[in-house]
């Protein structure tokens, strides 16, 4: 008799193991798929790459900037630029772009989305390194 409840007791020790162990391993799985998916909607306000024709996805908090306060950053020492609709502080920048500042302080304070497609009309467009520079530089996205 008494070995019988030992048995149960045994068995049933082993299923909750068991149960315990395969939920562990749902549990992990769900994670990793959550992680993946995570990156498509990033919790902060700072937009990520993504290789669609609008080069970066922004989150719904970010800042609406007119193209009139675009405008008022002008200058070399403060240099706004809109690109596809979005709005950046290049200032830092400037001075690191490859192809030099003066290739790119003729469209500060403007919509420079076609130039910075064309490379200043030169027709090719920026490579992926390029466009995942963009995020750094972000400052809102342009009101409509
Ligand atoms: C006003 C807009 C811009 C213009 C007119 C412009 C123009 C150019 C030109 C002519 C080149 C070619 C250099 C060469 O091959 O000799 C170039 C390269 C490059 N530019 Fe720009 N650029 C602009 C904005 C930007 C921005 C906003 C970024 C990044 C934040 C950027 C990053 C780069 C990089 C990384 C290269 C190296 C080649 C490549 O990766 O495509 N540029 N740019």
């Amino acid at each position: 008799m008494m070995k019988k409840y030992v048995s149960i007791a045994l068995f049933a020790f082993f299923a909750i193991v068991v149960a315990i162990l395969l939920g562990g391993l749902f549990l992990t799985k769900q994670n990793l798929g959550n992680s993946i998916v995570s990156t498509s909607t990033p919790a902060s306000s700072k937009p990520v790459s993504s290789p669609a024709t609008t080069p970066i996805e922004v989150s719904p908090g970010a800042k609406t900037i007119s193209l009139a306060l675009v405008a008022k950053h002008n200058t070399a020492s403060d240099c706004w630029q809109a690109i596809s609709g979005n709005v950046y502080d290049f200032t830092p920048f400037l001075n690191q772009h490859p192809a030099g500042a003066e290739t790119m302080i003729p469209y500060c304070g403007q919509d420079a989305t076609t130039a910075y497609d064309t490379k200043g009309g030169r027709g090719d467009s920026h490579s992926g390194q390029a466009e995942r520079m963009l995020p750094d530089y972000f400052v809102g996205r342009l009101s409509q």
